[in-house]
């Protein structure tokens, strides 16, 4: 079931910077429902809280969805999306669009000229957020998580993309 639209202004978007055990345990729990055994774990989440960033998006104080960012080693002006996920019962409700301008609006803070990310090529939900905020298909490699596990590459440079400096 969808729930009602959620107004961006009402979505609270925070950066993880030392995440406790407790937090750990639950984005574990949050990740694992999204992605299914692929899912980051505890000491993924710790890592990337300390070498990248954890992001959290939360409406009335409950977790929503998360995102966890890298700068990446190669090309230092863009970050790489390792996960974005919006939970379940919050699905539908224009969190997730709000939610990834939000985190390119903070890459752009911290300097980044664009975002990258993989994703399956079944998962046309995702696909068609990321091709209408300014995604654009960068390359396809079959197996890139191993047998079967083929992904897209997607890039946003923001001057390409709509997200020019007023953000
Ligand atoms: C992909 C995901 C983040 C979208 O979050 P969301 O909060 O549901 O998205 P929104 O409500 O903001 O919708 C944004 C856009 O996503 C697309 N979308 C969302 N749900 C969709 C669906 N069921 N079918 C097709 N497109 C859909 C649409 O383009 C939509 O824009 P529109 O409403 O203008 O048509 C969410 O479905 C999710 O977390 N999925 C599981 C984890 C995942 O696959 N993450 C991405 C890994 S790369």
């Amino acid at each position: 079931m969808t729930g009602s639209p959620v107004d961006p202004s009402d979505l609270v978007v925070t950066r993880v910077v030392r995440p406790g055990h407790d937090l750990l345990v639950t984005l574990e729990e949050y990740d694992l429902e999204a992605f299914g055994p692929t899912g980051l774990r505890t000491y993924d989440l710790a890592v990337m809280a300390r070498a990248g960033a954890v992001y959290l998006a939360s409406v009335d104080e409950e977790i929503a969805g998360s995102c966890q960012i890298l700068r990446t080693l190669d090309e230092s002006e863009f970050f790489y999306i390792v996960g974005f996920y919006v939970r379940p019962q919050w699905q539908g409700r224009g969190i997730g669009r709000a939610f990834l301008m939000e985190v390119a609006t903070k890459v752009k803070e911290l300097g980044g000229q664009g975002l990258m990310l993989t994703v399956a090529p079944e998962n046309a939900p995702a696909i068609r957020l990321y091709r209408s905020t300014g995604f654009v298909d960068e390359a396809f490699i079959p197996d890139f998580y191993g047998d079967g596990h083929d992904r897209h590459i997607l890039r946003w440079r923001f001057d390409e993309g709509g997200l020019h400096g007023g953000v």
